[in-house]
């Protein structure tokens, strides 16, 4: 069972719709997969078009030790997901005078087994809800926008990933560079794929994200790429990757 942390600090930069699109596109491939929303935002959430009755239980509730684990997991077209809500936005602070507070997620997911992947959408910061998702996972995949400013903010990322890794969760990699609204006509992002490349080699993944409009169109519909546009160069390339990331599974 591989535990995928979504992860980069920066908002827009393809976290959400990496995380759905790479779960249907596993999912299409035979692969049992669950993914989790640790955002407050809960995009993720509403970009499958979970709503009413299944938000009473969120990863809030589980969290916070409410519910168990088996009782927030949603399905959803074959793929599982556990939401979120804006109550998540106060976990933050309930959970700070707890014992063992980065370490929540990571006691609930072992209870979980016949899974082959759970991504884990993470929040826009590093906060105490990435730190949890740090401390549950094996790898981390991190979208990377290939605009301006692609790489501010890395080394503080690439920071905290390394503290986790020593102080709580020696096994954790940052295994993939995943390149994101990509535009061969545009030479600045040519430039910055070439930046990423040379700043973290192998990592970056081949497949390039393209840009497309139907990946921000599904989400208003409350489907993954598949569903809303097979046809589509977002498809095509989510699938693509996910591909790369079974083969490189092979290779491990
Ligand atoms: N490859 C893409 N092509 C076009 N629009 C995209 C693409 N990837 C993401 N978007 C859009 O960009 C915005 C930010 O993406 P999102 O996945 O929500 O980023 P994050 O979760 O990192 O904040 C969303 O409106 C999304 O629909
Ligand atoms: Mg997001």
């Amino acid at each position: 069972m591989k535990i995928i942390a979504l992860l980069n600090q920066k908002g827009g930069v393809g976290k959400t719709t990496s995380t759905v699109n790479i779960g249907a596109g596993l999912c299409k491939l035979g692969k049992k997969v669950l993914l989790i929303d640790l955002d407050p935002q809960a995009n993720l959430t509403y970009s499958l078009g979970i709503q009413g009755h299944d938000l009473r239980k969120t990863i809030y509730e589980l969290l916070k030790g409410q519910v168990d684990i088996t009782d927030v997991i949603v399905e959803k077209d074959g793929l599982k997901v556990i939401p979120s809500s804006l109550d998540l936005s106060g976990a933050e602070i309930e959970l700070s005078g707890t014992a063992g507070r980065e370490f929540l997620l990571r006691e609930s997911l072992s209870k979980l087994n016949n899974l082959d992947y759970i991504l884990l959408d993470c929040p826009p910061s590093l906060s105490l809800l990435t730190l949890n998702s740090l401390v549950a996972s094996n790898e981390v995949y991190i979208p990377v926008q290939t605009e301006f400013l692609a790489l501010q903010g890395m080394s503080k990322l690439l920071q905290t990933v390394e503290i986790v890794k020593k102080r709580l969760n020696t096994g954790l990699e940052i295994t993939g560079i995943i390149g994101t609204r990509y535009d061969s006509r545009k030479t600045l992002n040519k430039e910055v794929v070439q930046k990423v490349q040379s700043y973290f080699g192998a990592k970056l993944f081949k497949t390039l994200i393209r840009d497309n409009v139907s990946l921000a169109e599904a989400p208003s519909f409350g489907q993954d790429i598949f569903a809303y546009k097979p046809d589509s160069n977002g498809a095509e390339d989510y699938l693509k990757l996910c591909k790369e990331i079974l083969k490189r599974e092979k290779v491990d």
